[in-house]
């Protein structure tokens, strides 16, 4: 049947769907416009900022899982440049319940300037794409959570920056580009092979970070996902590794990264999963036995739950954690300037 009044001719827009689709330069360059956002925003440097180049403009939020940081981040970087944020929960609007993914998206693009989702099925969010006439940013799938790791750039970034450079005050402008201090740092994640470490795969071995990954027998990443890893690997003398033990994982690592055993959609396994996980909790004893830098650092894109990190790690002064939420904010702006403001990334 012919689809009325919708043109497949209009030009495509640009989307924010995985890191993967970007290469280095423009994650790094999205990462340092992220921090003069940050810095102009906390410290008014070089100026306050007087422009609101999204007045008059919507950026949807389409949520069929809860959040917290993604929608607030959104919520606030979108009024920091002067739009509305309209939120749109799986209860408020028939997000796939009584009409289809691509109706829906055919009708809120036709409605707003851009759209930020969190779906389940990383599929819902490519026919998002597809489908949709503006912007479309991956607010997490089942395979990727391209905004949480472009703050974890950001946040891996100011820690080295500010340590080499002798920074005390964490809001003074970077002299150092990204590009700079990134490389040749080594990750190691230790729990499930969820959409966290799959985005993780495929930025950080592109932007010359090294990762070995320590998942439990069974939980194993994409195939896909484990080829671009590799082959970003290649390319930049960065190593990707997997293995069943985390002391071996943590071998040498300068930052140590974990997430929930229990992903959202994935209660009913709790049991299971608690019982897989036995030994994979972050410890600082486990830290000691796997041998990881003196220095290392601590990460996780919460919300944490004590069973994957036990307190002492979480809330030591290695812990990165809460800077790493707060540049979900940066960074976010950083991606919504690019495509609703710039055009593209
Ligand atoms: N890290 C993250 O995406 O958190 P929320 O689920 O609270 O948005
Ligand atoms: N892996 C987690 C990340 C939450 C931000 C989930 O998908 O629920």
């Amino acid at each position: 049947m012919a689809q009325q009044g919708y043109s497949t001719q209009a030009p495509k827009p640009p989307h924010f769907i995985t890191t993967a689709d970007y290469t280095a330069e423009q994650l790094l360059d999205l990462v340092h416009r992220a921090i003069q956002f940050k810095v102009e925003s906390k410290y008014n440097h070089p100026q306050p900022r007087t422009e609101r180049p999204l007045s008059g403009k919507t950026l949807a939020l389409m949520f069929s899982k809860r959040s917290t940081r993604t929608r607030v981040a959104t919520e606030t970087a979108t009024a920091y440049l002067g739009g509305h944020a309209m939120f749109l929960g799986s209860q408020d609007i028939q997000l796939g319940v009584n009409e289809s993914l691509l109706d829906t998206s055919r009708v809120v693009s036709s409605m707003v300037d851009g759209i930020m989702a969190r779906v389940k099925g990383h599929d819902e969010i490519e026919t998002l794409a597809r489908e949709s006439r503006v912007p479309v940013i991956n607010a997490l799938s089942d395979k990727y959570h391209p905004t949480q790791i472009l703050a974890d750039l950001m946040t891996i970034h100011e820690h080295y920056h500010h340590r080499k450079n002798n920074v005390t005050d964490r809001y003074t402008a970077h002299t150092q580009h990204p590009r700079e201090t990134l490389s040749g740092l080594k990750a190691a994640w230790v729990g499930d092979a969820n959409n966290i470490l799959q985005e993780i795969l495929v930025a950080f071995p592109k932007v010359g970070i090294s990762v070995a990954a320590a998942c439990p027998p069974s939980y194993k990443c994409d195939e896909d996902v484990i080829e671009i890893a590799k082959a970003d690997a290649a390319k930049t003398g960065a190593s990707v590794s997997f293995t069943t033990n985390p002391s071996e994982a943590l071998k040498d690592a300068d930052i140590i990264i974990t997430d929930t055993w229990i992903s959202m959609g994935q209660e009913e396994e709790k049991a299971k999963r608690l019982q897989e996980f036995a030994g994979y909790q972050v410890t600082m004893d486990m830290v000691k036995k796997g041998g990881a830098k003196p220095d290392w650092v601590f990460m996780h894109c919460l919300p944490r739950k004590p069973e994957e990190v036990d307190d002492e790690v979480f809330y030591s002064d290695r812990s990165l954690v809460f800077s790493e939420a707060e540049n979900r904010k940066w960074t976010i702006l950083s991606v919504i300037d690019a495509l609703m403001v710039r055009g593209g990334i």
